[in-house]
């Protein structure tokens, strides 16, 4: 059977799992690519620090240009985080030839369209299932499922450690630093979990939904957003005492004056489908012209979850069928024109 050879940049939290699925599932991964899918280098910054995952010899460098310029390398998975840095990895590995995996939502929300530009220029492919949502396959659903219809709005729980904080704020009282740290450990947390807290993660996997769904080219920088960083467990208490949970919502709507988004600590009453999302558990509420309305739920933080995204992502770029291509963003363009036109 042919291989196509990954590489991987970085094997922290999301890097480590998924080089497990492609070292012990090689058999199904093969099976849905229809080629094997075979790990050839791995970058990470330090290599002397523990890993809890075991590659083949030879494998792991800490030398970005081993994975980046390698010859038989087709295509690179950027699971660095960050923004400045990957951006160059990203594009530099699409000017090498690579196509590329991300699950960096900040690297999207900030420079998407730049890099989605360079992919085409360069006949390659990116695609970032794993980048909102972790396990549940968001992305593809608006991008590809429900591309029939005018999304008319959309409201989600899109950050894993807001949520999972909250919900131990509500069931056992824990205080917020507390609950704060134990996401940290479950490797829930972002390396700077600042973002996660203060709200600007979900504002990011919100501009890249926006995009997707309505076409609309939105700065997340300027999305109105309050994090959970102010919360404490009396405002939990009170919320209860009333019949709501609290939960971080980030929602787009599409109104006569264009596309609204905004990003909050919101009430959410008690016994709804949005209420009972918990622990890292992320959940998406789609309204859209045709289908009606759709409820998303699943695990949106965490190693396998995201693992599992990304490597749907390198079986599909593999098979040549990759969800997300340069190819949508000529319909992003398409679809903004339509909302303009619409009338919701
Ligand atoms: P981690 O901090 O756990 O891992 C980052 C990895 O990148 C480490 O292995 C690190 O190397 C490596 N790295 C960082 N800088 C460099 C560099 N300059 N050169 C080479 N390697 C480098 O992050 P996560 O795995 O949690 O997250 C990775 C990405 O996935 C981020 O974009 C994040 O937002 C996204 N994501 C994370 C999810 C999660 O649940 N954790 C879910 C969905 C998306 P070393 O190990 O040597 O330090
Ligand atoms: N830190 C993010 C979260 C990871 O907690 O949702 C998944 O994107």
């Amino acid at each position: 059977m042919d291989k196509t050879k990954i590489g991987l940049i970085g094997l922290g939290t999301v890097g480590s799992g998924v080089a497990q699925l492609l070292l012990d599932h090689g058999d199904r991964t093969a099976r849905h690519a229809g080629r094997v899918l075979w790990l050839e280098k791995v970058a990470v910054r330090d290599l002397n620090r523990p890993r809890d995952c075991e590659l083949p010899a030879g494998v792991l460098t800490d030398q970005l240009d081993e994975v980046i310029n390698h010859p038989e390398i087709e295509v690179v998975a950027e699971l660095m985080g960050g923004v400045d840095l990957a951006r160059e990895v990203v594009l530099r590995s699409l000017a090498a030839g690579k196509d590329v995996v991300t699950a960096n939502k900040a690297l999207l929300a900030a420079h998407g369209p730049e890099l989605c530009d360079a992919a085409r220029k360069h006949c390659r492919t990116i695609a970032f299932e794993a980048s909102v949502a972790g396990g549940v396959p968001i992305i593809t659903n608006l991008s590809q499922c429900l591309s029939a219809n005018q999304v008319t709005s959309l409201t989600g729980i899109l950050n894993g450690t807001c949520n999972f904080i909250l919900a131990k704020m509500h069931s056992e009282g824990t205080p917020y630093g507390q609950a704060l740290e134990e996401a940290q450990r479950l490797g829930y947390a972002e390396a700077d979990p600042a973002l996660d807290v203060n709200g600007a993660d979900t504002a990011q996997k919100l501009a890249i939904l926006a995009h997707l769904a309505f076409g609309a080219r939105v700065a997340w920088e300027e999305i109105p957003c309050v994090g959970i960083d102010t919360l404490d467990v009396a405002d939990i208490q009170h919320a209860q005492q009333m019949g709501y949970v609290i939960k971080l919502l980030g929602v787009a709507e599409l109104t006569p004056d264009g596309v609204q988004l905004s990003v909050g600590p919101t009430l959410v009453r008690r016994g709804g489908a949005m209420a009972d999302v918990s622990g890292p558990m992320n959940a998406v509420h789609v309204r859209a012209d045709a289908v009606g309305e759709l409820f998303y739920q699943g695990p949106g933080a965490g190693q396998m979850p995201t693992a599992s995204a990304v490597v749907a992502d390198l079986i599909d770029t593999a098979a040549g069928r990759t969800r997300v291509t340069f190819q949508t963003l000529e319909l992003w363009s398409d679809r903004s024109s339509r909302v303009e036109m619409a009338d919701p």
